[in-house]
Protein backbone atom coordinates (compact mmCIF):
# COMPACT_ATOMS: atom_id res chain seq x y z
CA UNK A 1 0.00 0.00 0.00
CA UNK A 2 2.41 2.68 1.35
CA UNK A 3 5.07 1.56 -1.36
CA UNK A 4 2.23 1.73 -3.99
CA UNK A 5 1.00 5.38 -3.28
CA UNK A 6 4.61 6.24 -3.24
CA UNK A 7 5.06 4.97 -6.86
CA UNK A 8 1.83 6.75 -7.73
CA UNK A 9 3.21 9.97 -6.19
CA UNK A 10 6.36 9.87 -8.38
CA UNK A 11 4.52 8.50 -11.70
CA UNK A 12 2.35 11.56 -11.41
CA UNK A 13 4.89 14.04 -10.55
CA UNK A 14 6.79 12.81 -13.55
CA UNK A 15 3.81 13.09 -16.17
CA UNK A 16 3.15 16.42 -14.10
CA UNK A 17 6.65 18.02 -14.91
CA UNK A 18 6.10 16.54 -18.64
CA UNK A 19 3.32 17.84 -19.48
CA UNK A 20 4.71 21.35 -17.89
CA UNK A 21 7.92 20.62 -20.04
CA UNK A 22 6.33 20.49 -23.32
CA UNK A 23 4.00 24.04 -22.53
CA UNK A 24 7.06 25.62 -21.32
CA UNK A 25 9.21 24.53 -24.49
CA UNK A 26 6.03 25.33 -26.61
CA UNK A 27 5.59 28.90 -25.09
CA UNK A 28 9.13 29.59 -25.24
CA UNK A 29 9.05 28.38 -29.13
CA UNK A 30 6.55 31.06 -29.87
CA UNK A 31 4.28 28.12 -30.74
CA UNK A 32 0.84 29.91 -29.45
CA UNK A 33 -1.11 27.63 -31.84
CA UNK A 34 0.41 24.69 -30.42
CA UNK A 35 0.43 25.54 -27.14
CA UNK A 36 -3.34 26.05 -27.19
CA UNK A 37 -4.00 22.77 -28.44
CA UNK A 38 -1.33 20.80 -26.35
CA UNK A 39 -2.82 22.79 -23.47
CA UNK A 40 -6.73 21.21 -24.43
CA UNK A 41 -5.12 17.98 -24.99
CA UNK A 42 -3.73 17.54 -21.77
CA UNK A 43 -6.86 19.49 -19.78
CA UNK A 44 -8.11 16.12 -18.41
CA UNK A 45 -5.16 14.06 -17.83
CA UNK A 46 -3.86 17.02 -16.23
CA UNK A 47 -6.44 17.57 -13.78
CA UNK A 48 -6.26 13.95 -12.79
CA UNK A 49 -2.67 13.62 -12.67
CA UNK A 50 -2.24 16.57 -10.41
CA UNK A 51 -5.27 15.39 -8.47
CA UNK A 52 -3.14 12.27 -7.64
CA UNK A 53 -0.04 14.41 -7.41
CA UNK A 54 -1.90 16.16 -4.47
CA UNK A 55 -3.70 13.26 -2.73
CA UNK A 56 -0.58 10.83 -2.47
CA UNK A 57 1.47 13.70 -1.68
CA UNK A 58 -1.11 15.13 0.97
CA UNK A 59 -1.07 11.15 2.03
CA UNK A 60 2.69 10.61 2.55
CA UNK A 61 2.73 13.69 4.65
CA UNK A 62 0.43 12.21 7.21
CA UNK A 63 2.60 9.59 7.45
CA UNK A 64 6.00 10.95 8.27
CA UNK A 65 5.95 11.62 11.80
CA UNK A 66 8.47 14.29 12.18
CA UNK A 67 8.10 16.71 9.24
CA UNK A 68 12.30 17.65 8.38
CA UNK A 69 12.47 21.48 7.75
CA UNK A 70 13.97 19.72 3.91
CA UNK A 71 10.71 19.11 3.17
CA UNK A 72 8.65 22.27 4.38
CA UNK A 73 11.13 24.02 1.69
CA UNK A 74 9.92 21.28 -0.75
CA UNK A 75 5.93 22.30 -0.24
CA UNK A 76 6.27 26.15 0.15
CA UNK A 77 8.14 25.62 -3.28
CA UNK A 78 5.72 22.73 -4.66
CA UNK A 79 3.26 25.37 -3.71
CA UNK A 80 4.22 28.64 -5.16
CA UNK A 81 5.11 27.86 -8.12
CA UNK A 82 1.88 26.35 -8.96
CA UNK A 83 0.10 30.13 -9.34
CA UNK A 84 3.38 31.54 -11.14
CA UNK A 85 2.70 28.46 -13.61
CA UNK A 86 -0.88 29.23 -13.74
CA UNK A 87 0.39 33.36 -14.38
CA UNK A 88 3.11 32.41 -16.45
CA UNK A 89 0.80 30.32 -19.56
CA UNK A 90 -2.10 32.56 -18.83
CA UNK A 91 -0.20 35.98 -19.57
CA UNK A 92 2.02 33.99 -22.26
CA UNK A 93 4.69 35.20 -19.99
CA UNK A 94 8.49 33.36 -20.90
CA UNK A 95 9.88 34.02 -17.75
CA UNK A 96 7.50 33.51 -15.31
CA UNK A 97 6.42 29.72 -16.87
CA UNK A 98 10.56 28.44 -17.06
CA UNK A 99 10.87 29.93 -13.63
CA UNK A 100 7.75 28.22 -12.15
CA UNK A 101 8.90 24.91 -13.71
CA UNK A 102 12.99 24.93 -12.72
CA UNK A 103 11.27 25.41 -9.27
CA UNK A 104 9.50 21.94 -9.30
CA UNK A 105 12.50 20.21 -10.60
CA UNK A 106 14.51 21.60 -8.14
CA UNK A 107 12.22 21.00 -5.43
CA UNK A 108 12.09 17.24 -6.14
CA UNK A 109 15.71 16.80 -6.88
CA UNK A 110 16.67 18.51 -3.33
CA UNK A 111 14.27 15.93 -1.72
CA UNK A 112 15.49 13.11 -3.71
CA UNK A 113 19.07 13.79 -3.11
CA UNK A 114 18.61 14.06 0.55
CA UNK A 115 16.56 10.88 0.47
CA UNK A 116 19.38 8.20 -0.33
CA UNK A 117 22.05 8.74 2.36
CA UNK A 118 19.39 9.22 5.55
CA UNK A 119 17.57 6.07 4.10
CA UNK A 120 20.67 4.22 4.30
CA UNK A 121 21.63 5.36 7.67
CA UNK A 122 18.45 4.22 9.24
CA UNK A 123 18.96 0.87 7.91
CA UNK A 124 22.42 0.78 9.12
CA UNK A 125 21.31 1.60 12.56
CA UNK A 126 18.05 -0.60 13.35
CA UNK A 127 20.77 -3.29 11.92
CA UNK A 128 23.09 -2.48 14.73
CA UNK A 129 20.40 -2.23 17.35
CA UNK A 130 19.27 -5.40 16.28
CA UNK A 131 22.77 -6.47 17.17
CA UNK A 132 24.12 -4.98 19.89
CA UNK A 133 20.98 -3.61 21.83
CA UNK A 134 18.04 -5.47 21.26
CA UNK A 135 19.55 -8.08 23.90
CA UNK A 136 18.95 -5.85 26.89
CA UNK A 137 16.74 -3.63 25.51
CA UNK A 138 14.02 -5.29 23.16
CA UNK A 139 13.44 -4.61 19.65
CA UNK A 140 10.72 -2.18 20.95
CA UNK A 141 12.80 -0.66 23.36
CA UNK A 142 10.75 -1.70 26.63
CA UNK A 143 12.90 -5.27 27.51
CA UNK A 144 14.32 -3.88 30.47
CA UNK A 145 16.98 -6.75 31.25
CA UNK A 146 19.53 -5.63 33.74
CA UNK A 147 17.63 -2.87 34.93
CA UNK A 148 17.92 -1.12 31.36
CA UNK A 149 15.83 1.57 31.24
CA UNK A 150 12.71 2.05 28.43
CA UNK A 151 14.12 3.00 24.70
CA UNK A 152 10.10 4.09 24.04
CA UNK A 153 9.33 6.15 26.92
CA UNK A 154 13.15 8.03 27.07
CA UNK A 155 13.65 11.54 26.73
CA UNK A 156 17.31 11.16 26.34
CA UNK A 157 19.34 14.22 24.24
CA UNK A 158 21.27 12.61 21.11
CA UNK A 159 24.61 13.60 22.47
CA UNK A 160 23.70 12.16 26.16
CA UNK A 161 22.55 8.78 24.18
CA UNK A 162 25.77 8.85 22.13
CA UNK A 163 27.95 9.50 25.27
CA UNK A 164 26.28 6.26 26.82
CA UNK A 165 26.41 4.49 24.08
CA UNK A 166 30.72 5.25 23.68
CA UNK A 167 31.20 4.91 27.54
CA UNK A 168 28.58 2.61 28.76
CA UNK A 169 27.13 3.20 32.11
CA UNK A 170 25.81 0.47 34.94
CA UNK A 171 25.13 -2.44 33.49
CA UNK A 172 25.08 -1.55 29.63
CA UNK A 173 28.40 -2.38 28.45
CA UNK A 174 30.61 0.68 26.32
CA UNK A 175 30.71 0.16 22.28
CA UNK A 176 33.48 2.87 21.69
CA UNK A 177 36.11 0.54 20.07
CA UNK A 178 33.24 -2.27 18.82
CA UNK A 179 31.38 0.27 16.77
CA UNK A 180 32.68 3.37 15.05
CA UNK A 181 31.50 6.60 15.72
CA UNK A 182 29.35 6.93 12.35
CA UNK A 183 27.65 3.16 13.57
CA UNK A 184 27.00 4.54 17.09
CA UNK A 185 25.42 8.15 15.67
CA UNK A 186 23.37 6.17 13.34
CA UNK A 187 22.09 3.39 16.31
CA UNK A 188 21.88 6.63 18.79
CA UNK A 189 19.57 8.21 15.97
CA UNK A 190 17.32 4.64 15.49
CA UNK A 191 17.15 4.62 19.44
CA UNK A 192 15.66 7.99 19.71
CA UNK A 193 12.88 6.80 16.89
CA UNK A 194 11.67 3.76 19.16
CA UNK A 195 9.92 6.73 21.36
CA UNK A 196 6.47 6.30 20.14
C1 LIG B 1 24.11 -5.46 28.59
C2 LIG B 1 22.80 -4.84 28.38
C3 LIG B 1 22.74 -3.62 27.50
C4 LIG B 1 23.11 -3.52 26.18
C5 LIG B 1 23.71 -4.60 25.29
C6 LIG B 1 22.79 -2.16 25.78
N1 LIG B 1 22.25 -1.47 26.83
FE1 LIG B 1 21.65 0.45 26.82
N2 LIG B 1 21.33 0.37 28.80
C7 LIG B 1 21.47 -0.74 29.59
C8 LIG B 1 21.30 -0.37 31.00
C9 LIG B 1 21.36 -1.31 32.20
C10 LIG B 1 21.09 1.03 31.01
C11 LIG B 1 20.88 1.93 32.24
C12 LIG B 1 22.23 2.52 32.64
C13 LIG B 1 22.14 3.33 33.91
O1 LIG B 1 21.49 4.40 33.87
O2 LIG B 1 22.68 2.89 34.91
C14 LIG B 1 21.09 1.47 29.61
C15 LIG B 1 20.87 2.78 29.18
C16 LIG B 1 20.76 3.15 27.88
C17 LIG B 1 20.33 4.46 27.44
C18 LIG B 1 19.93 5.61 28.32
C19 LIG B 1 18.44 5.72 28.35
C20 LIG B 1 17.91 6.60 29.45
O3 LIG B 1 16.83 7.20 29.23
O4 LIG B 1 18.53 6.67 30.53
C21 LIG B 1 20.36 4.43 26.08
C22 LIG B 1 19.97 5.57 25.12
C23 LIG B 1 20.78 3.12 25.67
N3 LIG B 1 21.01 2.37 26.79
C24 LIG B 1 20.94 2.72 24.37
C25 LIG B 1 21.56 1.55 24.00
C26 LIG B 1 21.96 1.23 22.66
C27 LIG B 1 21.68 2.11 21.44
C28 LIG B 1 22.56 0.02 22.70
C29 LIG B 1 23.21 -0.72 21.56
C30 LIG B 1 24.31 -0.06 20.90
C31 LIG B 1 22.51 -0.44 24.06
N4 LIG B 1 21.91 0.51 24.82
C32 LIG B 1 22.99 -1.67 24.49
C33 LIG B 1 21.75 -2.03 29.17
C34 LIG B 1 22.21 -2.33 27.90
Amino acid sequence: METAIRHTHLLSVILFLLIYLVKTALLLANKEDGLAKFTKAVKIPEMIISTLFLVTGVYMLTQIPEIKSLMIIKIIVVLASIPLAVIGFKKKNKALASISLLMIVAAYGLAEMSKKPSSVKATVGAEIYSVSCARCHGDDGKLGLLGAPDLSASAMDLATRIEIIKNGKGAMTPFAGVLTEEQIKAVAEYSEGLKK
